[in-house]
C-alpha cells in the first residue's frame, strides 16, 4: 500500500509516478507507454504549435483511456537584444568558422513560447485532466480558465518560497524540483544557481511549509529513490531522466549514447544552451563557453545561434552543441520499454516501503 493516496485519487492513476514532461525529447508514444504502466502521462507543449499539441493529444486519447498532463512554460517573454546577440555571435564565431559556416548567417528565432491565450483556448478544447507549469504560473485570468475546465494544476518549486507562493496562488500540488533534476530549473523567484537545494534537503522543507501534496523530482530513477521520496513526505514522484533511454523516447542516437556513457559527475547546470539554467550532460560548448556565462542572451534566444552549429555537428555524429538535458542519476537509466519500467519502479518502491514499515 502507498503511504499517501492523495495524488492517486486526485489524478485517477494506479501508481504515484509521473512521467516528467520533456520538451524536445518525447511525444505521445512515451506518454502512452507510461499511462499503460499505471503512471501519469505528460505531454510537453512548450515547443509545440497548438495544432501539433492537438494532434499528439488525439493520438494519446485514441490509444489509451487514461489521464494526461499537458505541460507549459510560464516565462516572461523577452525581446531579442541586438547588442547581446552580437556579443554571443562573437563568442561562437570560431565554431562557425570551424564548421565552414558564416558567423553572421541569419538563424531562425528560438521556439519556446510561454502559455498564452491560444494555448489556454487549446486547454479548454482538449480538457486535459492535469495541467502543469514550469517557471511559475500564468496570469490569474488564464489560470482561472484552466481551473474552470476541470484540470488539476501543478507547478514546479525549487525553493520553499516558490512552493508557498504556488500554494497561495491555488495549485493542487507542488513539484519539488531538487538541484539534481535534468532539464530547466523551474526557478522563478531566485536567480542563484549555486543556492538551489538538492532534493533530500528541499523536499521535507516544502512538505513542512505547504498543505497541498508534494511531488518529488530530481535524481529519482528507480524504486529506491521513489521509496526515499515517500519517506521524506512526498505523495508522488516525477521522473524524467529515468525514461530518456526507453525505446519510446525521441532523443537522437548520438544523444542516447552520450547519456549511456555519462558518469555521476557528468552533468552540470548551464545557461549556455538556452539562456536559462538547465542541467544536462556536459557537451563541448558548455565546457568551453560556460557552463554559465553572462554572454548568453536571455531565454530562449541563446539557443538560436546554436542551431546551425548543432545541425552541422550532428551531421558528423557529434553532440558538441546538442542539448543533452539529463539529471544527476543519468547512469541509472535503463533501455527498457516505459510501461515495463513504470511497473518495475512501482513494484520495487512498494517492496522497499514495506521493508521500512516492518
Ligand atoms: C530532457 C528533459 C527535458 C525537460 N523538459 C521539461 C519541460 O518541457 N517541462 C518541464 O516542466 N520540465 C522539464 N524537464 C524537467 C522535469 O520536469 C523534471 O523536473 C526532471 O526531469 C526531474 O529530474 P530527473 O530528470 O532527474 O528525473 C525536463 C527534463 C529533462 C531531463
Amino acid at each position: 500500500m502507498w503511504p499517501d493516496r492523495r495524488l492517486l485519487d486526485l489524478f485517477g492513476i494506479e501508481f504515484p509516478i509521473l512521467l516528467a514532461p520533456m520538451a524536445g525529447a518525447m511525444d505521445a508514444e512515451l506518454a502512452i507507454a507510461v499511462a499503460k504502466g499505471g503512471g501519469l502521462a505528460s505531454l510537453p507543449c512548450a515547443m509545440l504549435s497548438a495544432d501539433k499539441a492537438r494532434e499528439q493529444v488525439g493520438i494519446f486519447r485514441q490509444q489509451v483511456s487514461a489521464p494526461i498532463n499537458l505541460n507549459f512554460f510560464c516565462h516572461t517573454p523577452v525581446q531579442p537584444d541586438a547588442a547581446r546577440e552580437a556579443v554571443w555571435r562573437q563568442r561562437l564565431a570560431a565554431y562557425f568558422t570551424e564548421y565552414g559556416l558564416d558567423p553572421s548567417m541569419p538563424v531562425p528565432a528560438a521556439s519556446r513560447a510561454p502559455f498564452d491565450e491560444a494555448m489556454c483556448a487549446l486547454v479548454e478544447e482538449l480538457r486535459p485532466e492535469v495541467v502543469s507549469f514550469h517557471f511559475g504560473l500564468p496570469e490569474k485570468s488564464l489560470l482561472d480558465r484552466v481551473k474552470a475546465c476541470g484540470a488539476k494544476v501543478i507547478a514546479s518549486a525549487t525553493i520553499v518560497r516558490e512552493a508557498i507562493w504556488l500554494e497561495e496562488h491555488g495549485v493542487d500540488a507542488i513539484i519539488a524540483q531538487g538541484a539534481e533534476a535534468g532539464g530547466h530549473r523551474g526557478m522563478f523567484m531566485t536567480e542563484s544557481i549555486g543556492q538551489q537545494p538538492g532534493l533530500f534537503a528541499l523536499l521535507p522543507q516544502i512538505v513542512d511549509a505547504v498543505r497541498v501534496p508534494v511531488i518529488a523530482a530530481g535524481g529519482i530513477a528507480d524504486g529506491r529513490g521513489t521509496a526515499a521520496a515517500f519517506a521524506l513526505g512526498a505523495s508522488a514522484v516525477q521522473m524524467g531522466t529515468a525514461y530518456l533511454r526507453c525505446p519510446e523516447s525521441k532523443i537522437s542516437t548520438p544523444a542516447r549514447s552520450a547519456l549511456a556513457q555519462a558518469s555521476d559527475d557528468g552533468t552540470v547546470i548551464t545557461n549556455v544552451m538556452t539562456g536559462r539554467p538547465a542541467r544536462g550532460v556536459i557537451n563541448r560548448v558548455m565546457r568551453e563557453v560556460g557552463p554559465v556565462t553572462a554572454d548568453a542572451p536571455a531565454f530562449p534566444h541563446a539557443s538560436a545561434a546554436l542551431g546551425p552549429l548543432k545541425a552541422a555537428a550532428e551531421k558528423q555524429g557529434r553532440v558538441d552543441f546538442t542539448n543533452l538535458w539529463a539529471g544527476q542519476a543519468v547512469r541509472l537509466g535503463k533501455e527498457l520499454p516505459a510501461e515495463e519500467l513504470t511497473r518495475a519502479f512501482a513494484g520495487a518502491a512498494l517492496a522497499r516501503l514495506s521493508q521500512l514499515s516492518r
